[in-house]
């Protein structure tokens, strides 16, 4: 069934307040939900109500206390239908349900990871635990009792305030939480369990108190200081950035084993995966610390951003999503480098929505059609998303941004709103029109903008001229043109922006040229000379940008451009064009190599003492295998790809020489303690980069086989042992490092997910040998989401010449491992199989391969809805 935009209707029931009783048992869950209930205006008396259930079955059913009989209601397989309810007035509805949480293998609903009890409901899970109005626009106020053995099951928790508790004798106990606040069903939640508990308090602005608590699996609450420090930076960075404060007495953050996205933002009791929780410098790199604060700044943002105002329905997804990442962006861009953030994202923007909007899932930021809406967790939901939020802002500027945002949040508080409202909320503050900035919302596909430059000395004359355009793609959407902010500036000799006035053409509004028209130019005058042309600085709109500069003037603005991201942009674009020409040299069967000026710009980065060592890192770090693959876009062969870019990180650290050696002994890490601040990770990111650069051009182990034996934290640790697998994965040394790794580590599953990954992207053709071995492994789990991502996800989406087999083995192997998931947790089978999205950019051969192995696999019975959704869309 696809469910489309267009035939939104509000529900013919309402429900305003939901009670429920959970007793939990070893063996069964019993759900009593009792729901008060009344017809909306306009609801003719005898229509029936529709609740949606997915496996389960009705116990009971009861109105206002009286049992129904089985000729009042009918279950099947989608839901329940219930008639001769009340004509006027409220009434209320029990039904009651009976749940096998240690069953649930597709961690919806009800489930048991570890032997604790929780629940994810976003998008569609609460429909696993009772019949209800499942749906975002049904909002509702909830008391929720648990009961439980107190021997086994001691923490109780739900959302909202705790109000009661009490003993049930023979050994059972409960615990009542009330939540003020009405929220659709997928932001219930509730965990109970033996937990170890990481407590802390905060007052916010206006003097509420709140107690934050920490719940972890036994023993490892510890490991929850750094994400309970980063809680409460984030509350007060949305204090003073948006004004928004936390609004109950507590605020309690579970981290869980088994679990199917980073985690959920569920009122007052967020659900982690333990990935974005647990944290120690012995077995959590800089990264993983950088995670765990994006994400549960993210998910506290949320409290505002989808809580107190959420989505209408799940079309509107974005409104909550790309809004929030926004905010977490910024957060993150305040807590740490801003360039360097923003560097990071839009990195992270080109290697996974790029892809997505070019391919054959495509799909607009707000989608008009699904068949399943899991599948549209996307990256250009979240990520696109936050784009769209990001060019309001620069359209608009920060204060009238931020007039809109609070006119938002004082109109549409405790409403589930749409992006029109949210739009609207900048027109009316902003005083803009953004009638056609909207179109961003709707049409899909990356815009292609064209730049040209010219300039006329006599006159002292300056001008830009940009053409847009946007393919039709597969999503068959609109292809007007959009209203395009791009940021600029005219860098001069000195590397100082020159005040330069526009004669005439499209309007510019300080550093912010709007692009309107598919074909606009803009006349700049009063110039001595030709300035160097800094276009869409901070990556202001996301597209992908086509200018005809010279090599010498992109090295002049590495070296000089004021603005860093584009001083990084400069030099990536170089040497991106590097590495295609060197995938085409290597494919005539030469060897590789990269123009010396480009070369140099690269070595003279990672000297540059004016530069901070995170940024210096981000511009030696070259694109991945996948980037350059993108870059080249058709007829893509990976083997040239990969023997390019190996040839040329050998090439520049061969020409770097004593240099590197040099700068690498600066930035190594000393024996002093870890600490994983912003400036140390730099720092360790910079070393860490130059050792890959000494190690492929001397092809030597044993510098970096010391730095994985002697390293005293896991960024270094892990860094030499990626060196080793990928860059020698011959050497004694890495074996060595690899079996050394596992024993130390074996019990500490998110680690061990590190040994899975590392040796699942080892960049050899028959890497996919160790991949099946490893599937037989005694840690293997397909059931744990984390592990299956490690070994499968890593496999199919980071190891281009293995997946990518001429031979089809590597696709074959992804289908029989991506069907088997299929029969436990249909939600990461189609995570995983959106690996195969790019197939149509590869050469003939590996086409052919990977279509028959996705038609093969959309030919078999029993596929789940969400793993059918994304075969049939790849192969459309
Ligand atoms: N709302 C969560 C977050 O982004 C993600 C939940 C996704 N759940 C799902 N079933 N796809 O913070
Ligand atoms: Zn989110």
């Amino acid at each position: 069934v696809t469910i489309r935009l267009a035939d939104y209707r509000p529900t013919a029931f309402a429900a305003s307040q939901v009670e429920m009783i959970f007793r939990l048992f070893a063996d069964r869950t019993e759900v009593e939900t009792t729901t008060t209930l009344e017809r909306r205006a306009g609801t003719a008396p005898d229509e029936a109500l529709r609740l949606s259930g997915d496996e389960i079955e009705p116990a009971r059913v009861a109105v206002d206390g009286e049992t129904l009989g089985p000729d009042r209601y009918a279950a099947d397989e989608n839901g329940l239908t219930i008639s001769g309810l009340p004509t006027a007035g409220p009434f209320r509805l029990t039904i009651e349900t009976v749940l096998r949480p240690e069953a649930n293998t597709k961690l919806m609903g009800l489930y048991s990871s570890n032997g604790i009890w929780c629940t994810q409901c976003e998008a569609e899970g609460f429909r696993r635990i009772t019949y209800f109005l499942d749906r975002p626009d049904v909002l509702a106020t909830y008391r929720v009792r648990i009961e439980a053995d107190r021997a086994v099951v001691p923490v109780l928790l739900s959302n909202g305030n705790l109000t009661e508790t009490g003993d049930l004798g023979s050994g059972r106990h409960f615990a009542v939480w009330d939540d003020p606040f009405p929220k659709p069903s997928y932001l219930f939640a509730l965990v109970a369990g033996d937990l170890d508990l990481l407590e802390d308090r905060f007052t916010t602005a206006s003097g509420r108190e709140v107690a934050l608590g920490i719940y972890t699996e036994k023993g490892k609450a510890g490991g929850a200081a750094y994400a309970m420090d980063a809680l409460k930076r984030s509350m007060r960075w949305d204090e003073r950035r948006f004004g928004r404060e936390y609004d109950l007495d507590v605020f309690n953050i579970v981290a869980i084993s088994d679990f199917n996205m980073g985690a959920m933002e569920n009122k007052g009791l967020n659900v982690f995966n333990h990935k974005y929780v647990l944290l120690d410098p012995e077995t959590a790199t800089d990264g993983d610390y950088q995670g765990v604060e994006t994400v549960i700044a993210h998910e506290y943002f949320h409290n505002w951003t989808g809580n107190r105002i959420t989505c209408r329905d799940w079309f509107q997804l974005c409104l909550k999503e790309g809004l929030t990442v926004y905010r977490d962006q910024e957060f993150s861009a305040d807590e740490r480098s801003a360039p360097v953030k923003r560097i990071a994202s839009v990195r992270g923007l080109k290697a996974h929505q790029f892809p997505e909007d070019q391919g054959p899932l495509q799909h607009p930021v707000r989608p008009r059609e699904y068949r399943e809406i899991s599948n549209f967790y996307t990256s250009t939901v979240y990520d696109k998303g936050a784009e769209l939020v990001r060019m309001i802002e620069t359209i608009l500027g920060a204060d009238q941004f931020r007039a809109g945002m609070d006119l938002y949040f004082e109109r549409h508080d405790g409403e589930a709103a749409t992006v029109e409202e949210f739009v609207r909320c900048f027109e009316e503050a902003g005083g803009a029109d953004l009638s056609q900035f909207a179109r961003w919302y709707n049409q899909a596909g990356t815009p292609v903008l064209e730049v040209k430059e010219a300039f006329d000395h006599d006159a002292g004359r300056l001008t830009l001229s940009f053409a847009q355009s946007l393919a039709r793609g597969s999503a068959g959407t609109g292809t007007e043109p959009f209203h395009i902010p791009v940021r600029f500036g005219l860098v001069g000799p000195n590397g100082q922006d020159i005040e330069a006035s526009p004669v005439s053409g499209a309007a510019i509004e300080g550093d912010v040229i709007h692009l309107r028209k598919a074909e606009e130019t803009v006349v700049f005058g009063g110039l001595a000379e030709k300035p160097f042309i800094s276009i869409l600085r901070d990556f202001s709109a996301p597209v992908t940008l086509k200018d005809e500069q010279s090599a010498a003037d992109r090295l002049a603005l590495a070296r000089l451009d004021p603005n860093p991201f584009n001083r990084w942009r400069a030099l990536s674009d170089l040497v991106g064009q590097a590495l295609v020409d060197a995938t085409a040299a290597a494919r005539r069967g030469e060897a590789a190599a990269m123009e010396p000026e480009v070369a140099d710009a690269l070595i003279a980065s990672a000297g540059d003492i004016s530069l901070d060592p995170a940024f210096r890192a981000q511009m030696l770090a070259l694109p991945s295998e996948a980037d350059i693959a993108r870059l080249i876009g058709v007829d893509v062969d990976p083997v040239a790809i990969h023997a390019a870019r190996n040839g040329v990180v050998e090439a520049v650290g061969q020409r770097a020489g004593r240099r590197f050696d040099d700068l690498h002994r600066e930035f190594r890490s000393r024996a002093d303690a870890y600490s994983p601040d912003a400036a140390s990770a730099g720092r360790r990111a910079l070393a860490n980069a130059l050792l890959e650069y000494r190690v492929a051009a001397t092809g030597e182990a044993e510098t970096v086989a010391a730095q994985y034996a002697e390293a005293g934290n896991m960024t270094d640790r892990l860094a030499a042992l990626g060196i080793l697998a990928h860059r020698l994965p011959e050497a004694a040394e890495t074996s060595a490092a690899l079996a050394d790794f596992y024993a130390r580590f074996e019990d500490d599953a998110l680690v061990v997910d590190k040994w899975f990954a590392i040796q699942a992207t080892i960049p050899r053709e028959d890497a996919l040998d160790g991949v099946r071995t490893l599937a037989r492994h005694p840690k293997f789990r397909l059931a744990n989401p984390n592990r299956a991502r490690a070994l499968v996800g890593a496999f199919a989406s980071g190891n281009q010449i293995s997946f990518n087999r001429a031979d089809g083995a590597g696709y074959w192997f992804v289908a029989e491992m991506i069907h088997s998931l299929d029969g436990l947790n249909p939600q990461i089978s189609a995570r995983i199989a959106t690996a195969f999205r790019s197939w149509r950019c590869f050469e003939t051969n590996r086409r052919a391969q990977a279509r028959a192995a996705l038609e093969e696999l959309a030919a078999r019975p029993g596929l789940s809805t969400d793993l059918k959704d994304i075969v049939e869309r790849s192969l459309a």
